[in-house]
């Protein structure tokens, strides 16, 4: 049962119950307009204490699309936060506002803090360099949709894996489905945590390598998961600017990979992907988007325990 629950961490959810959003997600996308005003009289509340396209429009484009409003803010300085206000007074507010909350927060952990103090579902948009548990959903809706399962894949990550919180969360999603190995390609300075290999992949004997060059895995990969080196998590601009070009995929280096491999990045993008590939077939990162603003509904529908 997913009616009033939050979702903070990837693993809120159990395999089955993420299975149920991404089923509705899919009726979502084949019929959307039986779904279009199933919401109508709730309200979303999105509020961002950090920037975001993606998240926060898709989230509140969903909401619009099931019928229901939208409210919230957009950066912590529209907000009360700016004069001192906790966390937990601004959710508990908002409790008395909207229906379901939508928050991003640049603190690791503040979106659970909010849903101990929130009597409406929060949902986790992004915090700090930790979790994106509502990208995973989208990760995971648009590998089921392109390569129809989610198991039995070889999936390489590259660039950030330090700070990149969608790899945090996609790792840790990925490794209940069956079969499913790790090249994790990354500069010395930015490869994933250790609480992430001692928890989840050393923990559930995972097949994982930690590799530093992108081309020599190219052929052995079904999924590329690029993503952009976090410059908002840096302590010192010149590790950042030094390491800020340490991949660039370009149509060379896919020369070797497979015809169905599927290149994703959560976006935004900065020069980590040329756009030289944004027409090859195998680029999927804007069909991504697209999904995050289903499954999104979705999720939304479940937690509200809106049915139709
Ligand atoms: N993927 C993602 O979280 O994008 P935004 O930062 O634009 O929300």
């Amino acid at each position: 049962m997913l009616k009033g629950r939050h979702l903070i961490d990837p693993m809120d959810f159990s395999p089955e119950e993420i299975d149920e959003i991404l089923q509705l997600s899919d009726e979502i996308i084949k019929n959307p307009r039986l779904y279009a005003d199933v919401c109508k009289g709730y309200i979303l509340a999105t509020l961002f204490f950090e920037p975001s396209t993606r998240t926060r429009l898709s989230f509140e484009a969903a909401m619009l699309r099931l019928g229901g409003s939208v409210t919230g803010f957009s950066s912590a300085d529209a907000s009360s936060a700016v004069k001192g206000e906790s966390v937990a007074d601004t959710v508990k507010t908002i409790s008395n506002y909207a229906d379901i909350c939508a928050m991003r927060h640049p603190k690791e952990g503040a979106p659970k803090i909010a849903a101990m103090y929130s009597d409406i579902p929060v949902i986790n948009g992004g915090d700090g360099g930790h979790h994106h548990p509502t990208q995973t959903l989208t990760d995971l809706l648009t590998i089921r949709s392109l390569k129809g399962r989610l198991s039995n894949f070889t999936v390489g990550f590259c660039g950030d894996l330090k700070f990149g919180r969608t790899v945090h969360s996609l790792i840790k999603a990925l490794s209940r489905y069956e079969n499913i190995k790790f090249v994790l390609v990354s500069p010395e300075e930015l490869r994933v945590p250790d609480y992430i290999k001692d928890e989840v992949l050393t923990k559930k004997r995972i097949d994982f390598v930690e590799v530093d060059k992108l081309e020599e895995i190219m052929p052995a990969l079904d999924i590329l998961y690029m993503t952009r080196v976090q410059k908002e998590r840096f302590f010192n601009e010149e590790d950042y600017i030094r390491l800020k070009d340490s991949f660039i995929l370009d149509l060379n280096k896919l020369e070797n990979a497979k015809d169905d491999m599927i290149i994703m990045h959560p976006l935004p993008r900065v020069n980590e992907i040329s756009m030289e590939v944004d027409s090859d077939r195998r680029a999927a990162y804007f069909k991504q988007t697209k999904y995050g603003m289903y499954v999104r509904m979705g999720l939304i529908m479940k937690l509200l325990g809106v049915e139709i």
